[in-house]
C-alpha cells in the first residue's frame, strides 16, 4: 500500500492505546527512553514494539540486551504468546547480548556488526535493554554522555527508531541526566499502590519531539497477549447514539469540537457551572445557533434573564428573537410573571401560583399543537431548562419525579434539551440522578484566576481534558485552549 509522506515519517507503534496517546505514534528515526523501575513491563513493551512492528506494519527490528540472555527473553515472553524465535527465522527479528563496549565499538565501525545486521533484515525498530549500563562502563563511573550520544546519533544516521530503556529512580534527585536532553521522548512507567488488590501501573509521556501528545497518566494492563494501554478519559462509546446521529453545532467552534461536532439531535445535556462561571455565552452561544438555523427553542426564563435581557444577548450573538416570535418559533416559561414586549405576550407561558400538576399541564398543552404542526415540517425543537428555577419552585421531589420521564419523551420526539444547574447546590444525590438521567454533561468552573471546561459525559462515551475558557472580543465571545 502507498503511505503519504506523513505517514512515513509516523512509526505507530502497534501497541494498542501508546499510539493514540502519541499522536500515531513515534516520529521515524527518534530514540525515546522508556523508564520504569523493575518489573513496569519495560522489556514487555521493548518487545511488542518490535513485534508489532513485524507483524502489522512489516518492519523488522533488533533487540540488544546487556543484561539478559536471549533464551531468559524468549521464556519470559511465551507467556504472552509470542513465537519470537519464529520471528528470527524469518528474518523479522534478532535479539542479540552483548556487553555494552563491544556493542559501542560494533556500532562505531564502518561496516561493522551493527551496519551488517541492519542491512541483514532491512532494520527499522531498534530497542536498547537497558542504557543504564553505560555509567559503569569500564569500571569508571561515568554518566555515559559520549556513549549515548554516539549511539543516538547512529540511530538517526541509519534512520531507526529506537527505544532506550532505562531504570527509574537512579537519578531520582540528582541533577537531569544527560541523556533526557539528547534522546527526542521519555515514556514512563509507574507502579504504585492503588485498591488493596491492585496496583495502579500508569504511563505517561513526558516529552516526544514533534509529536502531538495526549498529556497526564493512563492506566495500561498486562494481558493474556501484551500490554495494553487505556488513554484516559475514554469510556465504552455508546455506538448506537454516536452512529449517524445529527448534530447541532453550539456555535463555539472549540466546543463543537470537544462534541465530536455539536449537541447530538434528540439528546439531553446538563450544563454544571457554579455562580463564579460565566456560563452565559456559553449557552447563550447554543441557543443563538438554533434561532439562526430556524430552530424552535423553549426557554425557561431564571429569575435574573427576563425576556429582555435574553433578546439582548441574543442580539449580541446575532441572533432575533422577534423574528423567532413572528415565525411562531419560541415559547418562555416565566415564573416570575415579568412583562413583555406585545410582540412576545401570545408566546409567554405563566407558570406561577400554579401546582406542580397544573404547571405540568399547561406548558404541555401550550406548546403541544405548535410541536405536533412544526414537527411535521420538519422543524428541530430546543429546550432550555434552568433546573435551579424548576428545584427552586417546585422542589427537588418534583424534579426527580419526572425529570427522567421528560427527558425520555423529549428524547422520543426528537427534542433537544439543556438543563443548566449546579451539581454543588442541588445536593450530591439529585445531581447523580441528573447526571444519569441525561446524555451528557458539560462542567466549567473557575479554579484560581481560570475557568475551566470539561465534558464530563457525552452520549459518544468520551470525556475530554479540562479546557481553559478564554474570552475574546468577537462572536462566539468564548474559546477553549
Ligand atoms: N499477566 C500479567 N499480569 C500482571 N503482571 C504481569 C503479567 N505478566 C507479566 N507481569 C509482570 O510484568 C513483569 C515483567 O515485566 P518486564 O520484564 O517487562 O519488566 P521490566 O520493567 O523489564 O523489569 P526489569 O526492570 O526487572 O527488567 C513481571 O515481573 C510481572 O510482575
Ligand atoms: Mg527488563
Amino acid at each position: 500500500m502507498q503511505k503519504t509522506g506523513l505517514e512515513q515519517n509516523i512509526v505507530h507503534t502497534g501497541v494498542t492505546g501508546l499510539d493514540e496517546l502519541l499522536g500515531g505514534g513515534l516520529p521515524r528515526g527518534t530514540t525515546t527512553i522508556l523508564e520504569g523501575n523493575p518489573g513496569t513491563g519495560k522489556t514487555t513493551l521493548g518487545i511488542q514494539f518490535l513485534l508489532e512492528g513485524a507483524r502489522q506494519y512489516g518492519e523488522s527490528g533488533i533487540y540488544i540486551t546487556f543484561e539478559e540472555l536471549p533464551e531468559q527473553i524468549y521464556r519470559d515472553m511465551s507467556g504472552f504468546g509470542w513465537d519470537l524465535k519464529e520471528l528470527e527465522r524469518q528474518n523479522k527479528l534478532r535479539i542479540i547480548c552483548l556487553e555494552p563496549d563491544v556493542l559501542l565499538d560494533q556500532m562505531m565501525r564502518t561496516d561493522g556488526l551493527f551496519e551488517q545486521l541492519i542491512r541483514e533484515i532491512d532494520c527499522k525498530r531498534v530497542v536498547i535493554d537497558s542504557i543504564s549500563l553505560f555509567r559503569t562502563l569500564g569500571g569508571m563511573q561515568t554518566d555515559g554522555r559520549e556513549q549515548i550520544y554516539s549511539i543516538r546519533n547512529i540511530m538517526r544516521k541509519f534512520e531507526l527508531t529506537a527505544l532506550f530503556l532505562r531504570e527509574y529512580g537512579e537519578w531520582e534527585g540528582r541533577s537531569t541526566p544527560f541523556e533526557n536532553y539528547v534522546c527526542d521522548g521519555i515514556i514512563r512507567l509507574s507502579l504504585r499502590e492503588h485498591l488493596e488488590k491492585f496496583r495502579k501501573r500508569t504511563v505517561e509521556i513526558l516529552k516526544m519531539r514533534g509529536a502531538h501528545i495526549v498529556e497526564g497518566e493512563h492506566h495500561y494492563r498486562f494481558l493474556s497477549d501484551g500490554i495494553c494501554i487505556l488513554p484516559a478519559l475514554s469510556m465504552v462509546e455508546d455506538k448506537i447514539l454516536n452512529d449517524g446521529v445529527e448534530r447541532l453545532s453550539t456555535g463555539i467552534p472549540s466546543l463543537d469540537d470537544l462534541l465530536q461536532g455539536g449537541l447530538s439531535k434528540g439528546s439531553a445535556f446538563m450544563v454544571d457551572s457554579n455562580s463564579k462561571a460565566n456560563y452565559k455565552y456559553l449557552v447563550t452561544s447554543m441557543y443563538a445557533e438554533r434561532l439562526k438555523q430556524g430552530d424552535c427553542v423553549i426557554f425557561m426564563l431564571s429569575g435574573l434573564t427576563s425576556v429582555d435581557v435574553l433578546e439582548q444577548t441574543l442580539t449580541l450573538f446575532g441572533a432575533s428573537l422577534e423574528e423567532a416570535a413572528r415565525e411562531e418559533r419560541v415559547f418562555f416559561i416565566d415564573h416570575y410573571r415579568r412583562p413583555v414586549k406585545p410582540e412576545f405576550e401570545k408566546w409567554m407561558i405563566y407558570a406561577d401560583r400554579l401546582s406542580n400538576e397544573e404547571y405540568q399541564k399547561k406548558v404541555y398543552e401550550s406548546i403541544y399543537p405548535y410541536f405536533r404542526e412544526s414537527s411535521l415540517k420538519g422543524r428541530r425543537w430546543f429546550i432550555h431548562y434552568d433546573l435551579n428555577t424548576i428545584i427552586s419552585e417546585h422542589g427537588r421531589e418534583f424534579v426527580k419525579r419526572h425529570f427522567a420521564d421528560e427527558m425520555a419523551r423529549c428524547r422520543a420526539n426528537g427534542v433537544t434539551v439543556l438543563c443548566q444547574c449546579n451539581f454543588t447546590e442541588i445536593g450530591l444525590e439529585t445531581a447523580s440522578f441528573l447526571e444519569r438521567a441525561s446524555n451528557g454533561v458539560i462542567r466549567t468552573w473557575v479554579d484560581g484566576s481560570y475557568q475551566y471546561l470539561q465534558i464530563t459525559k457525552s452520549p459518544g462515551g468520551r470525556m475530554s481534558a479540562p479546557h481553559i475558557v478564554d474570552n475574546i472580543r468577537d462572536r462566539p465571545y468564548v474559546r477553549l485552549i
